[in-house]
């Protein structure tokens, strides 16, 4: 698709876009990081004469660290999502708009999470420190991404993000940490709901050139963090824990946004669809095996692990 046809096609997107973001800012609930941290636990680090982070001090046990600090480094590289999203979409009109709103909503997550973890000194805050300024540095890079995969990409990414939100809040065994990631997931499907609604505007605008996007999408995603140091350790701890895995990937992720697009059912496709369509299908038929022999794993490791313990 040349560039001049997606433009046309963001034009033609843009009264979707107004509308979305109307129901968008209608539906969004204004809520405050500072109401989620528990101030009164705030102590001095040993630069103000207080004592310096031990890991004894964290009530978060190696597999949540790990999903807060992958959650909350993912959320600190807002300026390349920023970037991203603003070079294809652009920043006139209800486009300019949506990337202004999402942006601020986006850095509300990274206050937030850093907040709370500072605050509870539920993570070394200088290993975070340093991990942020190296993510940062290096920064987040999609590639090549046309607009309509741009935005099939978000559609999937900010569910997967809400679903990791959510599992790791559970997985944090603490009460407050768990509201606040709820309270972020919340957002994130917000999100996923824009970004979803106007794909579905794009298929019937273009079926064969949405199905085209989506079926690359699915085959090539990563999560945005992937990119992050320690990033295949800190997602293998994440997946035996449930908090992300192939299933959720599957079930909670990529299924449900393909059936809001009616993606099998779609009579609308030509020829280039439908092979798309074909490809996307042999697909998730691999995706699904692979979910189910890594849940057969985890079960027989943790059986294993009872079984030792018992
Ligand atoms: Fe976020
Ligand atoms: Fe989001």
């Amino acid at each position: 698709m040349t560039t001049s046809a997606q433009t046309a096609l963001l034009t033609e997107l843009e009264p979707v876009v107004a509308d979305n973001l109307d129901r968008h800012v209608s539906m969004a609930k204004e809520w405050h990081p500072h109401d989620y941290v528990p101030w009164s636990e705030g102590r001095d680090f040993a630069f103000l004469g207080g004592a310096d982070w031990a890991p004894e001090q964290s009530r978060l046990d190696e597999t949540a660290r790990a999903a807060m600090i992958t959650n909350l480094l993912t959320e600190d590289n807002l300026p390349s999502y920023h970037r991203e999203i603003a070079t294809r979409f652009g920043r006139d009109g209800a486009w300019g708009q949506w990337v202004g709103r999402w942006t601020a909503e986006e850095n509300r997550h990274g206050i937030a999470l850093r907040d709370y973890l500072l605050v509870t000194r539920g993570v070394d805050p200088v290993a975070l420190e340093r991990a942020r300024m190296d993510y940062m540095a290096s920064g987040y890079d999609s590639g090549d991404k046309s607009p309509l995969e741009a935005l099939a990409y978000v559609s999937f990414q900010e569910l997967a993000t809400r679903v990791s939100h959510r599992n790791t809040g559970r997985a944090t065994g603490d009460p407050i940490a768990d509201k606040l990631l709820a309270r972020i997931a919340t957002d994130e499907n917000l999100h996923m709901v824009f970004y979803r609604n106007l794909m579905a505007a794009a298929f019937d605008i273009d079926p064969d050139l949405a199905m085209q996007a989506v079926t690359t999408e699915v085959v090539g995603f990563e999560m945005p963090g992937a990119t992050m140091t320690g990033f295949r350790r800190m997602s293998m701890l994440i997946a035996k824990a449930g908090i992300y895995d192939l299933r959720l990937h599957h079930d909670e992720v990529v299924s449900p946004v393909l059936r809001a697009w009616r993606v099998f059912e779609r009579t609308d496709l030509g020829p280039a669809g439908e092979k798309a369509r074909e490809e996307l299908a042999e697909f998730l038929t691999g995706l699904d095996a692979a979910a189910t022999r890594f849940v057969e794993s985890r079960e027989r490791a943790r059986a294993r692990v009872a079984a030792r313990e018992a």
